[in-house]
């Protein structure tokens, strides 16, 4: 494999591949020197047309522990029509000489088109509603660390399905890696092609938590509605919200995720955020080290790439 676009393209033996890489990278996370020189002389761009803090923040650390040269592109407020400034910027990096391209669009499908203008490697760090399959890498290592397997985990995704690419992508990820996938919303929050998913849905969340191991709460995504998709925020709350009484029907030893951004009072309580159950925290570290492992199969040389 030359790119990694969606989570669904990898086999079980290259996710499995990427999580145990970053298992032996995160240790150099550990040391005071955090470098490895293993991608030395290689160019990383970061190319973000949309709002990001973790995840640019984390790809850009990712290749810099790795040595690499790492140039940040930041598209914001660009005037140029989107699919004509995409094509000249990848004309632009390809005459860089770019090794590996991070792009985050507004727009599905970006990721795929960048692949066709360049040879360097592209990373999909998240197409509009589509995916996010780094993100989907990081919550399945948090959850193998934190549980200790993935083959079997029940994972509940809560909240706005619709419009999030980290639930896409975890639920074929997670497939992938044996885990069960319930996902919970309000109907007018769940995509109509969901019928044809590999995952399980509910309306209803105190049903779905005493059956839990992993509950991975999303945010409500403002930013991609027009309309209204619920009475009100008070409403979304007290129907989908983790708060401290939701949080005590889960079973014992299970944890509670959240990509980010979160809204603490909306999707989730900070009582339950704050919780040692959480493991928000750890899923940006450990974005770090999944990065790194990512970028370490695809630009790494011959011998180590994801496939081939
Ligand atoms: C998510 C995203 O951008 O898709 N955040 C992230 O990358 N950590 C989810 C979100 O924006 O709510």
């Amino acid at each position: 494999m030359r790119h990694l676009l969606s989570a669904g393209d990898l086999s079980l033996d290259e996710a499995t591949l990427v999580l145990d890489t970053a298992k032996e990278l995160a240790q150099v996370g550990g040391r005071s020197v955090k470098k490895l020189p293993t991608l030395r002389g290689r160019t990383v761009v970061n190319l973000f047309y949309e709002d990001s803090t973790r995840t640019r923040i984390s790809f850009e650390a990712a290749a810099k522990r790795m040595s690499a040269d790492v140039i940040n592109f930041s598209a914001k407020g660009s005037s140029v029509s989107k699919g004509e400034s995409l094509k000249d910027t990848a004309l632009t990096l390809q005459a860089m000489g770019a090794d590996g391209v991070v792009i985050r669009h507004g727009a599905s499908g970006a990721a795929r088109r960048l692949s066709n203008w360049v040879d360097g490697a592209v990373l999909n760090a998240g197409d509009g509603t589509h995916e996010h399959p780094t993100q989907a890498l990081l919550d399945a290592y948090t959850m193998r660390e934190r549980m200790g397997r993935l083959d079997g985990l029940r994972v509940a995704i809560v909240g706005d399905i619709l419009h999030s690419r980290v639930a896409r992508s975890n639920v074929l990820l997670l497939r992938t890696l044996g885990a069960h996938v319930t996902l919970v919303a309000p109907p007018t929050l769940l995509p109509v092609s969901v019928a044809g998913w590999p995952c399980e849905v509910s309306y209803d969340l105190d049903e779905v938590l005493p059956k839990s191991d992993v509950v991975m709460m999303l945010r409500v995504q403002a930013e991609r509605m027009n309309d209204a998709f619920f009475p009100s925020a008070r409403e979304y709350t007290r129907r989908y919200g983790l708060d401290g009484d939701r949080f005590a029907q889960l079973p014992e030893h299970a944890v509670v995720m959240h990509p980010g951004p979160m809204i603490r009072g909306m999707e989730i309580s900070a009582e339950v955020a704050d919780s040692p159950r959480s493991t928000i925290v750890e899923q940006v570290t450990n974005g770090v080290s999944v990065r790194m492992a990512v970028l370490y199969l695809l630009l790494g040389g011959s011998e180590s790439g994801i496939g081939n």
